[in-house]
């Protein structure tokens, strides 16, 4: 292999850029040609390519989002769109892709990979939401992001003794709230994985307020549903003076921690060793501190599942 191509696809996270710089990087000591697609898949449909060299990703590590931009791209879920795909690929001789992205931008790679075109996949986004990774890359920044937000809601929410609904991102995934409900001490967290038990809801913000507490802080995943019209719910059930803050896209943004550049830096130069090996249609991932890989497919097979411990302790210790 000579020329290998790096895009990064959906939704940006931090630590995207980090990943960038360790595929080309990695890349380069290896004696490789490396390609920059910009806008995900709509770039590589456009032929939206350029060299990169090791000062192209100079001073990025610490920078959030990602310098070759993303996009989510429509026509590139259709035979037509991924087969441009490849004859741009093939025209800039390119002979294998490292896929930054979410489960969105692996299903471009399955494809491409499945019509003989070698794909990696290494996982960001900010949703936790892949199987086969105990983290992707972007989530410890947007879980720091949601916690420093919340520190200072409650600085308000007590001197006005209100109760605070926050709704976080996490598409249909609750890891986002669960990390952080735990991490800020919520009364309640609400995710897509269990059902909504309103009364539990409701009885603890009654035994707080009892006990003279003087706010309360309930996370509520996107998946779940509005934040607003819970809000609204809740207000009428207990009657409490009751907030609403949508977090938004503030979550995906910022200088990525540490843990996200280290994450980022290993999995981009172990996409590299793959593609180097000749392997192809595997994802990258880290388990219990070991960066491992995985067949997309079954990854993609397989419903993500949140960390049913987590969220007992979560349980018990809002009691
Ligand atoms: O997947 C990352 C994410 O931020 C989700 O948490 C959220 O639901 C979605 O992307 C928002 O997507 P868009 O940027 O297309 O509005």
């Amino acid at each position: 292999m000579r020329k290998i191509g790096v895009l990064t696809s959906g939704g940006d996270a931090p630590g995207m850029n980090a990943a960038i710089r360790a595929v080309v990087r990695k890349a380069i000591y290896h004696d490789l040609e490396v390609y920059g697609i910009k806008n995900g898949y709509q770039g590589l449909i456009e032929g939206n390519i350029e060299k990169l060299e090791i000062g192209s990703v100079g001073d990025i590590i610490q920078r959030g989002g990602t310098m070759l931009r993303s996009a989510r791209c429509e026509e590139f879920k259709t035979d037509e769109g991924q087969q441009k795909g490849i004859e741009q690929l093939k025209k800039h001789e390119i002979e294998g892709l490292i896929v930054i992205g979410g489960d969105g931008s692996f299903r471009g790679a399955q494809k491409l990979t499945e019509k003989g075109y070698p794909c990696i996949g290494v996982p960001g986004t900010i949703d936790n939401d892949i199987n086969g990774t105990d983290f992707t890359i972007g989530f410890d920044t947007a879980l720091n992001t949601i916690i420093e937000a919340i520190d200072k809601i409650r600085d308000t929410a007590t001197s006005h003794e209100r109760t605070y609904i926050i709704e976080v991102m996490g598409r249909d995934a609750g890891d986002l709230a669960l990390w952080a409900g735990l991490a800020d001490g919520a009364e309640s967290i609400l995710i897509p994985e269990k059902a909504d038990d309103f009364d539990d809801v409701i009885s603890r913000l009654k035994r707080g307020h009892e006990r003279g507490k003087k706010h309360s802080i309930i996370i509520l995943a996107e998946g779940v549903g509005s934040g607003f019209s819970y809000g609204q719910r809740i207000q009428e059930a207990t009657n409490l003076e009751t907030r609403v803050t949508v977090l938004g896209y503030i979550q995906r943004g910022g200088s990525p921690t540490a843990s996200d550049r280290v994450l980022a830096s290993r999995l981009g130069a172990k996409a590299v060793d793959l593609l180097l090996e000749g392997k192809a249609g595997r994802m990258v991932g880290i388990q219990n501190n070991k960066i491992v890989d995985h067949n997309i497919t079954d990854i993609l097979s397989k419903q993500h599942t949140i960390n049913d411990d987590m969220y007992k302790l979560s349980k018990e210790l809002s009691i």
